[in-house]
């Protein structure tokens, strides 16, 4: 048996020369999951002997970790918008840059004359999007669509913790036949497919689905608009899209081709990067 002090040491250096750059607050989490304790006891119950059984269970997590896969996945949580959500490999870890979409929404609707009933989440992955929205306003009707059965599966799973009431539709955009949406939000995939090798190998572990924007970054972007402007009759009051720097002109030439006569705002985030795209 070894105790917690000396733990904590051992995976904090593993964890540093595998150039895990996190490696201090990875290794409490990582012990905090497998010994179901909070991360303060972790911190100072330095004399807890450890089991031979727990270690065998810690020595696979920080392999697994070494090996780039993400923290997330291998202890099953995100927290996002201080709520605690499921996620698996088959879903995006959701990033903090979407919590900042999804703030933009509830401040657009709160500070906006334009009322709608019905919004759709397109590309939901885990969920956290609407489920988050459905919280803080609650009296709009959700609609979350992926193509992704396995992320379906995991947004189920979210919906059911948050006790949700969300509908969920397993589809691509384009062959969705959903219309009447008042909003539209969406972090599609954005990143041109020639870049894919170039993602940290954190990355590269996440589904290429929920990443990949094929040749130009654009084509689940492009593939909302068609879909916006014949399916859903170009109904949407307000579209707020998730994009980087990488695909601003591409996005750019892509609104105004589908939405001239709209007011189309280009948003950085809080580290001053081009993030979102909204169109009114
Ligand atoms: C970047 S992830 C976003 C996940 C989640 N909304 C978030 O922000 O954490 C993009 C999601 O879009 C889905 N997706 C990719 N292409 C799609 C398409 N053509 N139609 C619908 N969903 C798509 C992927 O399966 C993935 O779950």
């Amino acid at each position: 048996m070894k105790n917690l002090a000396y733990l904590k040491k051992f995976y904090k250096k593993k964890l540093m020369d595998a150039g895990i750059i996190d490696y201090d607050q990875e290794t409490i989490s990582l012990l905090s999951y497998s010994l179901k304790k909070s991360n303060i006891e972790i911190i100072t119950e330095n004399n807890f002997l450890v089991s031979e059984n727990h270690l065998i269970q810690i020595d696979k997590f920080i392999s697994k970790r070494i090996k780039g896969i993400p923290l997330a996945y291998i202890t099953n949580e995100r927290v996002f918008f201080n709520e605690k959500f499921y996620v698996n490999e088959n879903v995006l870890i959701p990033r903090f840059e979407t919590e900042e979409l999804v703030k933009k929404f509830i401040d657009f609707y709160k500070d906006s004359k334009i009322k709608g009933k019905r919004l759709l989440d397109i590309g939901t992955g885990s969920g956290v999007i609407p489920i988050i929205l459905e919280k803080k306003i609650p009296y709009l009707e959700f609609y979350a669509l992926d193509k992704s059965s396995k992320a379906i599966e995991v947004a189920k799973k979210n919906i059911f913790i948050h006790k949700s009431k969300i509908t969920l539709i397993n589809d691509e955009i384009k062959n969705s036949k959903l219309d009447s949406i008042d909003f539209v939000l969406s972090n599609p995939p954005y990143i041109k497919s020639a870049n894919l090798s170039n993602l940290p190998i954190d990355v590269k572990n996440e589904p290429s689905l929920a990443l990949d924007g094929g040749t130009n970054g654009i084509e689940v972007i492009k593939e909302i608009f068609e879909w916006e402007s014949e399916i859903n009759k170009n109904n949407a009051s307000y579209i707020l899209i998730e994009i980087d720097s990488q695909i601003y002109e591409e996005t750019k030439i892509l609104t105004n081709k589908y939405y001239p006569n709209k007011k189309k705002t280009f948003i950085k985030d809080l580290n001053s990067n081009i993030r979102f795209v909204s169109i009114t």
